[in-house]
């Protein structure tokens, strides 16, 4: 017999909260009022008879890890666990709309709430992992990021590297101003340098007297991380760190050869496009700019005089990027679906309009990207992903913007849900749990959270 436990029991029965109440619609909507609690993606103990299942021998049970992404359009739920190797198997995928959310904030909490629960639950019931805690990505205008070298001379007492050195060299790199409002949330290692010698990756136990660090440091307003800090809470769920979506993303589309080789990875969706450069293995830039998908559909919307979610289908179902794909005078026939005449939509005109509005964003981001010169040296190319890089054509289109190679990306080399990893609208939630994993094997590289 399999053990299993409500969702619900585990909510306090009597004294039903707005919150509880929310949850039980939800779960009993989506019919699942019975969650096999098999491990929770925090520190419960695995249930026997699902390590059974699972094949794993008993007290070597893989730590299920769950990543969030509340996006502008979707709310992406992804459960997962690390294997020894360092790889992930994707265990279940939950998603539903997003609604109150705005260029990857949100602005409406309880219309959010209720799409955050249907994809947990939903996540939940395909992965039969019972959430607890989780590592949630976030994105927003207000993100900052930039460069600094940090130095330390070590201690007299001693003439090597120790852990704490790499702490303090580390609040070395902090110490410059950032906007007082604002707060850091990733301090992420590019080199060593031991009394000025070579760079090197991992100073521990090396031995010297002077310690020196690149940092790529990223910082944001403290205020908005406290308000999806403060609602992840409220689900509630314990929250094992926050991190830059871009950075997540990139733990999912990218080898670490690429990372070695230079690349580019851009995250467009909905509302937000969010990059990260890599350079010899290490975080160069990163940043998001508020455009995305939905800019798209709106000026499909305008240019076309139809409505929103017209747009919307005729952009996913008839878009494609390079222009001269279509026939002259070639048409797309708008049924009377949503309350407008039927119409004929001039392809050309569709695809003119789709082109123009991804130009632009590239061309932004490039000229984001020119503040500094690392965009020549991304020899493995540019990685697009995010629900717009489903547009055919999109990759054409950035290698003539930006005049270097580039490819869609999804998730790369994971077992588990094929369908999942091969999703870019999935790519950070699953490069969450990359992260996650990493961060389980090194907390070296978990963020400042606690600290907000
Ligand atoms: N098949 C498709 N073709 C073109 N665009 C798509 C397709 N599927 C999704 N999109 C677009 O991708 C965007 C959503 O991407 P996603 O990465 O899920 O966004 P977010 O993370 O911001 O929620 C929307 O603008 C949507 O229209
Ligand atoms: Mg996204």
């Amino acid at each position: 017999m399999r053990c299993i436990t409500t969702r619900l029991q585990s909510v306090a029965s009597s004294n039903t909260t707005r919150r509880d109440f929310v949850r039980r619609i939800v779960l009993a909507s989506a019919g699942l009022g019975l969650v096999v609690r098999r491990a929770g993606a925090a520190p419960a103990t695995p249930l026997p008879m699902v390590q059974a299942r699972l094949g794993v021998p008993r007290g070597q049970c893989p730590q299920p890890l769950a990543g969030v992404e509340i996006g502008t359009s979707k709310v992406c739920v992804v459960v997962g666990e690390g294997r020894p190797d360092g790889t992930i198997k994707v265990l279940g995928v939950g998603q539903a709309p997003s609604r109150g959310v705005r260029k990857g904030e949100i602005v409406d909490f309880e219309t959010t709430l209720m799409c955050v629960h249907e994809a947990l639950a939903d996540a939940e019931q395909k992965s039969d992992v019972m959430i607890r805690s989780v590592f949630v990505a976030v994105t927003g205008s207000h993100i900052r990021s930039f460069n600094n070298r940090g130095s330390i001379v070590v201690p007299e007492d001693r003439d090597d590297i120790h852990e704490q050195d790499i702490e303090d060299v580390k609040i070395s790199a902090r110490r410059v101003s950032i906007p007082t409002q604002n707060a850091f949330l990733h301090t992420i290692n590019q080199s060593y340098h031991v009394d000025a010698q070579k760079d090197t990756m991992n100073s521990i136990g090396v031995r010297g007297q002077k310690l020196e660090a690149n940092f790529h440091i990223v910082h944001g307003v403290r205020t908005r991380f406290q308000k999806t800090i403060g609602f992840v809470r409220g689900l509630p769920l314990v929250i094992e760190d926050i991190v830059f979506a871009g950075l997540a993303s990139a733990q999912a589309v990218l080898t670490h050869e690429q990372k070695n080789l230079g690349a580019l990875v851009i995250d467009i969706g909905g509302g937000t496009t969010e990059y990260i450069l890599y350079n010899s293995g290490a975080v160069k830039q990163s940043g998001m700019l508020a455009v995305g998908g939905n800019d798209i559909t709106n000026d499909i919307s305008m240019g076309l005089r139809i409505p929103l979610t017209c747009a919307e289908k005729l952009k996913i179902e008839e878009g494609d990027v390079p222009l001269g794909n279509s026939l002259p005078g070639e048409t797309v026939l708008l049924k009377d679906d949503f309350g407008i005449a039927d119409k004929e939509i001039e392809r050309e005109m569709l695809n003119t309009i789709i082109q123009l509005r991804l130009r632009e964003s590239f061309k932004l981001l490039k000229r984001q990207l020119e503040k500094e010169s690392f965009i020549d040296y991304v020899d493995a190319g540019m990685f697009i992903t995010g629900g717009c890089s489903l547009l055919q054509g999109i990759d054409h289109l950035a290698q003539e913007v930006f005049g270097i190679p580039a490819r869609v990306a999804h998730a790369r080399s994971i077992s588990g849900l094929t369908s999942a990893f091969q999703n870019p609208q999935f790519s950070t939630a699953i490069g969450l749990i990359r992260y996650a994993h990493a961060v389980h094997a090194d907390s070296q590289l978990r963020g400042h959270f606690r600290s907000l």
